[in-house]
């Protein structure tokens, strides 16, 4: 379905819109509603990325972030929020509650990174801890901008499909308390579509800073390709295939999970995403290298699941 419309799509020699199509636009505002429980979000509001790495290593800078400034990160994440932060010339802190910051750095707050469902350690936070440090960085006049690739992941408690609670978004009006104002909310069709090969993302959120970064953008160039619009407007639209792709997923997490808590590994958080966050309480490199004997028998049959390291620590 979504290889037929980029195939449908493809005569399309003129340069394409960097805000995003009308229909993509709309595409993606339903989205929010019927998935996200976000409604009444304005297609002005929305736009598409290539990919949403490339956002999250250039949103700093197009911020107009700059030395002295200070960008706020998930203690244990992705490190594109760190690459980020060193392009726009700007310090990088690691802290998942703005209290943690003293005073003269708190001051310096300019862009707070929230990452949930989190990489690499598939922690959730509900709304309450959303709405938490979404007046924090208020207060501070801090922009928040939510990563919510994994949203569609959930596991156990916030499992959709088993009775279980959304994942919410940090534009769910019990996180924003009745205005975008600060916020923006990034999202992938990388893991729910499994898209990745397309760069296929979007952006959404503060009106005001929406409109800057779609003309800071349109100037630096960075437009997704029309037909990679389309197939996104098109898998935004259908749910069964990110169903189909979750299945997927679901299988094999309940394949190694008991096979890595039989090596012996204890899995901490791990409620949502791709990744198992698991340690056997030594050293990751002892573990993944195959010195690790704890576990005997068990651990042997299941060692066929870590990969081998060399002396290097490359595979
Ligand atoms: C937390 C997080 N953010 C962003 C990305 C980038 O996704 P993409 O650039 O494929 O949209 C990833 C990919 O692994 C990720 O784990």
């Amino acid at each position: 379905m979504v290889q037929a419309a980029l195939r449908a799509a493809a005569n399309a020699p003129g340069y394409p819109t960097v805000r995003g199509t009308p229909g993509l636009r709309e595409a993606v505002a339903a989205w929010f509603d019927r998935r996200r429980g976000v409604p009444g979000l304005d297609p002005q509001d929305i736009m598409p990325t290539v990919g949403s790495k490339e956002l999250v290593a250039w949103l700093p800078f197009l911020l107009g972030l700059k030395a002295g400034d200070v960008v706020v990160r998930p203690t244990v994440a992705y490190p594109t929020y760190d690459i980020g932060a060193t392009f726009a010339g700007a310090e990088h802190i690691a802290a998942d509650d703005l209290d943690e910051l003293d005073a003269a750095t708190r001051a310096r707050v300019r862009l707070v990174w929230v990452n949930s469902p989190a990489n690499p350690t598939g922690s959730v936070r509900d709304a309450e801890s959303l709405r938490r440090i979404v007046r924090q960085a208020r207060e501070l006049g801090a922009v928040v901008v939510s990563d919510e690739c994994y949203a569609e992941l959930g596991w156990g408690e916030w499992d959709v499909q088993r009775g279980g609670t959304p994942v919410p978004s940090i534009l769910d009006p019990l996180v924003a308390e009745g205005s975008h104002e600060g916020l923006l909310a990034v999202y992938s069709l990388s893991k729910q579509s499994n898209l990745a090969g397309y760069r296929a993302a979007f952006v959404a959120g503060d009106a005001a800073i929406m409109a800057n970064l779609v003309n800071s953008r349109k100037h630096a160039g960075m437009i997704v390709p029309y037909p990679v619009q389309e197939a996104m407007r098109v898998a935004l639209g259908d749910d069964a295939h990110v169903q189909a792709q979750k299945d997927l997923y679901r299988g094999r997490r309940e394949r190694i999970v008991p096979a890595l808590e039989r090596f012996g590994l204890t899995i901490h958080e791990s409620r949502a995403g791709l990744y198992l966050w698991a340690t056997a309480g030594e050293a990751t490199w002892d573990t993944v290298g195959g010195s690790r004997t704890a576990g005997s028998s068990s651990a042997r049959g299941c060692s066929t699941v870590m990969p081998a390291m060399d002396s290097s620590g490359s595979r």
